[in-house]
């Protein structure tokens, strides 16, 4: 029978599989061996010197994936294959620490026990979600995204995480927690609401940058982490509604709804996990013990992770529980490119790299809905 540490071994070791294995796929692989291959292997192939030329023309192909889309709804997906390939990386990194660095992996599991499996599970889904995007703009002659070039920050030195170039950084977070409180009021930010943060964390890792910390301040870091993908797929979730609602092509608008409806479901676990953390205090960054702290306040009780019903279309209409926010200006491509670096996610990165995001996200917003 395949234990608990085996399944993590294995993991490990595709992992690793995917950075140092170039070659075509063998025809028979699990599933997730073959997505990596796959991802990478698509990746590299794409040029990256043509990232901001991507213009959609009509063009027939082959098999199910026949189509011709408009250049707004090849600029949403060519900016939601940016946002993947983002979001690939952060998650690859949480991967290899929370299956390959033990002191990370106990704090991670003393949150819950499954999350190294659901991190893994995660990344594969954003790397799937990248080269799903990047291979259906190929397939009706759009450019595809390629952010090869922009592969230059450094890794953790942390036993566990492979030495390459990444895109993000996950090493000084300032982590966005008031979706917690967000998703549990009956106001919407569509209608100008804000809302305070939960948790204060302000220029923190979230993986362990280097062997050792232990005790309280790995248990910070992985406290972090996991405020940190809540934060990323609630941003996921209501960016996907956001620009679903402004493409032209019925397939296009399936791709969105579909790919939109899995960061929901990632929201979903890590808004429930998130209310595990343990209690633990460092210098500068208090977890106080959520379950008890806050229960009988219905903006911040554990328990409460269903979607609260808040304004939505019209304040005079019933409140309905649904995502928030998503107009553009509040979930749109701008706005999550605002707050990805606002959090520090991008440290280091170079003005190319915010100009080529920019200009991606600002031709995802200009898109609007043709209707023949
Ligand atoms: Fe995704
Ligand atoms: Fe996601």
């Amino acid at each position: 029978m395949q234990t608990n540490n085996d399944a993590v071994t294995n993991q490990r070791t595709d992992l690793q599989q995917r950075f140092t294995d170039l070659l075509p796929a063998p025809h028979r692989l699990a599933r997730r061996s073959f997505l990596r291959s796959l991802g990478l292997g698509a990746a590299l192939l794409t040029p990256a010197a043509g990232v901001l030329n991507g213009v959609a023309r009509a063009a027939t192909a082959a098999g199910s994936a026949s189509n011709t889309i408009n250049a707004g709804d090849a600029a949403i997906l060519r900016f939601l294959a940016a946002a993947e390939l983002l979001e690939t990386d952060l998650w690859q990194q949480y991967t290899e620490l929370a299956t390959g660095n033990d002191a990370y992996m106990e704090a991670i599991e003393v949150i819950d026990d499954d999350f190294p499996q659901y991190i893994s599970d995660n990344t594969d889904d954003e790397l799937s979600h990248a080269t799903f995007l990047n291979a259906y703009l190929s397939s009706v002659g759009a450019q595809p995204v390629n952010l090869d070039a922009f592969r230059t920050l450094p890794s953790s030195h942390a036993t566990g995480a492979l030495q390459i170039g990444r895109l993000t950084n996950l090493m000084n977070l300032t982590v966005d927690t008031s979706w917690w409180i967000r998703y549990r009021s009956p106001q919407n930010a569509d209608f100008g609401a804000t809302f305070p943060q939960l948790i204060n964390i302000v220029n923190r890792s979230a993986i362990p940058p280097h062997d050792p910390p232990t005790g309280k301040e790995i248990q910070a870091i992985a406290n972090t982490a996991a405020f940190h993908f809540g934060t990323i797929e609630q941003g996921g979730s209501s960016l996907y509604d956001s620009m679903s609602v402004k493409v032209s092509d019925l397939t296009v608008l399936r791709i969105g709804t579909n790919i939109g409806g899995t960061e929901v479901f990632h929201f979903a676990i890590w808004n429930d996990g998130a209310g595990n953390v343990p209690s633990v205090r460092v210098r500068g960054l208090t977890f106080p013990d959520i379950a008890t702290v806050f229960e009988g306040d219905p903006l911040r009780e554990k328990d409460l992770i269903m979607p609260e019903p808040c304004e939505f279309i019209d304040a005079n209409l019933p409140l309905c529980s649904v995502i928030r926010p998503t107009l553009v200006q509040n979930a749109g491509a701008m706005a999550a490119v605002t707050a990805l670096t606002n959090s520090g996610l991008f440290s280091g990165q170079s003005q190319v790299f915010f100009q080529t995001l920019n200009a991606l996200a600002q031709a995802a917003d200009a898109a609007y809905r043709i209707c023949n």
